[in-house]
Parts: structure tokens; C-alpha cells; sequence
């Protein structure tokens, strides 16, 4: 999966939004809802426009990136799938509307919904100078009560949203999403053992509702893997300046770790393996863990097969590869 940069346009509303800012208070704001975060806080943290904006440069990059590589995996899955509107539900600063106008050029009409007054000011802010992104339509409201007057959309997304709702919230929540979904819906999580936890309550739901899954799985059936083990993905992106003074550290590069799936109303007519972990390169091998339409393997592609280990070698956690089905 190629790197995701944040879109030039972005990029370029943020940094206009740099200018006087000091680096070191966005930092102890971002470290404060980063901490608030993990101690099983909620968004409720970012509450005036400077934390909006520090939660933003010290996170888009990062759900910017996670939402995007799920977009180009359901992408290669569904290689037909032009939406036309998009349904960004908590959807905070803009970040999964971002990704989703890069990944499909085909959206023109996008609907954005979050009860976070200070995000979707900064989001509104932010799609100002964007050529597509201008006249987005933003609901501030709780977002069971805005689905229900939302309009359906071809592609609904829920990024790093879920964990934020109790798990009857949940349940509710990925029902009205469903059905306000034409084609497909996409959600994203931490890469944690409970966000997978998360994403597989959801995928089992909606499965029962009718749903189909595009990726990352190659089957509708339970999920083979068996805990400790949880699938989840990784992505990395490259730090700017900013971006390690917003964060406090000093690494050019950081790794996100997220899950997620894509549903569909109709089944897909493809089914590949998914590489679930980085692949091993030997001299005389290269192992891969593959979850497939029979469950996960561990695939051993010898050398002496010399196309198929060339193929192999380049073999990435997260690609879809071998046909099946
Ligand atoms: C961690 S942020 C993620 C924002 C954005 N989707 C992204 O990927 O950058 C979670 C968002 O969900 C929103 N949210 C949580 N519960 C919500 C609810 N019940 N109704 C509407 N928005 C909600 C929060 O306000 C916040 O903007």
C-alpha cells in the first residue's frame, strides 16, 4: 500500500492555521486528550478551537492514513465501486471525508454528521479552500438522531468512532448506518485487541442483516482467528515538523495499527487471501500467515518455484494476493 499523504489542500488549511500557533501548547493539548483517550475518555475532551486544532495535527495524519489504506483495500476488492455520495458519520475533522474524496474521484456529494461543535467548525474550516469539499453539508447533532434524517449514501463511514459508544450504542448505531448504506460501509477502529473486538460485534451484526464482506476478509463466516491473536493492519506514514512538536517525539515515521471492514449489499465476486502479519523472507522460503476462504494458513512459498517466491517476496501485511474462490 502506497503512503498516504495528507491531500496538498489540506496540507495546505492547516498550515495556514499554524501561523502564531505555539507548537508547545498544541502539544500539552494533544497530550491531554491523547491521555483522556486511553483512560477510556471520549471526544468530549476537544472542546474549544485550539484543541481541535491540536487533536487534528497530532491525529489526522495517522486515521488519514488508516482510512485511506482500507479505502484502496476495498478498492482493489471492488475495482467497479464509483460512489457517488459519501456519509461520514462522526466524523470529527473531516479526516474519513478527506480520504474518501482522494481514494474515489467519482464523490461529488458529501454529508458529514458529529455532535463535537469545536471539530466541525475546524473541519468546515479546513474544506473552505477545497475545490470539492466547500459546499459539504455538516451536521452537528448526536448521530443516532442525524441518521435517521440523513439521506442514504452510497459509501458510509464510521472512523474511529465506535469505540466512543456503549456497546448498545454500538449495536444501534451500525444498524441505522446499514440502512441508510446503498452500497457500502466502512469502518475503521484502533488496531487493538478491542477494537478488533469491536469490528467483529459489528461484522457479525450486520452479516445477520444481510451484509457482505469485501475486505479484509476473504469469506462472510466467523472470523478463524483465535485470541491472543486479533486481525489488524498497520500503516506507515512519514512525520512532518509539526506533526513530531504536536507529538512530542522525534521519530520521522510513525506506525499506525487499525482495523477495520468493508460491508456490501451484494456479494463480491472476489475473493483473495489476506496477509495478516509482514511475511518472513528466507533463502530458501518465504512464510506468509494468510487468512483465505478455508481459514488461516501459514503459506510457504519455496524458491525452487521461482515466479511464485518473486511474487511472494513482495507480499506486504495487509495485501490481498492469490485468487480464490
Ligand atoms: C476519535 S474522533 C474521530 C473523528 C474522525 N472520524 C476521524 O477519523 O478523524 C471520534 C468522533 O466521533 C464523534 N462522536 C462520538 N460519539 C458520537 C455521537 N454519539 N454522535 C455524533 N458524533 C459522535 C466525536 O464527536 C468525534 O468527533
Amino acid at each position: 500500500m502506497t503512503v498516504p499523504d495528507l491531500p496538498a489542500e489540506l496540507t495546505a488549511a492547516l498550515n495556514a492555521k499554524l501561523q502564531g500557533l505555539s507548537r508547545s501548547d498544541a502539544a500539552a493539548r494533544a497530550a491531554l486528550i491523547s491521555r483522556t483517550y486511553r483512560g477510556g475518555g471520549n471526544s468530549r475532551a476537544i472542546a474549544t478551537e485550539a484543541d481541535a486544532l491540536a487533536y487534528a495535527l497530532a491525529r489526522m495524519p495517522a486515521t488519514y492514513a488508516a482510512v485511506t489504506a482500507s479505502l484502496n483495500a476495498l478498492g482493489e476488492i471492488r475495482t467497479d465501486f464509483a460512489p457517488k455520495n459519501l456519509l461520514d458519520v462522526g466524523a470529527g475533522p473531516g479526516t474519513a471525508t478527506w480520504a474518501a474524496a482522494e481514494a474515489f474521484s467519482s464523490l461529488t456529494e458529501f454529508a458529514l454528521l458529529d455532535a463535537n461543535p469545536a471539530l466541525r467548525a475546524l473541519a468546515l474550516d479546513l474544506f473552505h479552500g477545497s475545490s470539492r469539499l466547500a459546499n459539504a453539508g455538516y451536521a452537528h447533532r448526536d448521530a443516532r438522531a442525524a441518521l435517521a434524517d440523513a439521506e442514504a449514501a452510497d459509501l458510509v463511514v464510521a472512523s474511529y468512532v465506535i469505540a466512543e459508544l456503549s456497546d448498545a450504542e454500538q449495536a444501534a448505531l451500525a444498524e441505522l448506518m446499514w440502512a441508510k448504506t446503498r452500497d457500502t460501509l466502512l469502518i475503521v477502529e484502533p488496531g487493538t485487541p478491542a477494537g478488533y473486538a469491536r469490528i467483529l460485534a459489528l461484522r457479525a451484526q450486520l452479516i445477520a442483516s444481510g451484509a457482505h464482506v469485501a475486505a479484509p476478509c476473504p469469506h462472510d463466516r466467523a472470523c478463524p482467528l483465535q485470541a491472543p491473536d486479533w486481525c489488524h493492519f498497520t500503516q506507515r506514514l512519514p512525520r512532518s515538523r509539526t506533526h513530531m512538536q504536536v507529538k512530542g517525539v522525534e521519530l520521522p515515521f510513525e506506525d499506525e495499527k487499525f482495523s477495520y471492514v468493508a460491508l456490501t449489499r451484494a456479494p463480491v465476486a472476489r475473493h483473495p487471501a489476506r496477509v495478516l502479519a509482514q511475511p518472513v523472507v528466507g533463502k530458501v522460503e518465504v512464510a506468509a500467515k494468510l487468512c483465505t476462504v478455508d481459514g488461516v494458513v501459514v503459506a510457504k512459498v519455496p524458491r525452487r518455484a521461482k515466479a511464485d517466491y518473486a511474487a511472494a517476496r513482495r507480499w506486504r501485511w495487509g495485501d490481498a494476493v492469490i485468487e480464490e474462490g
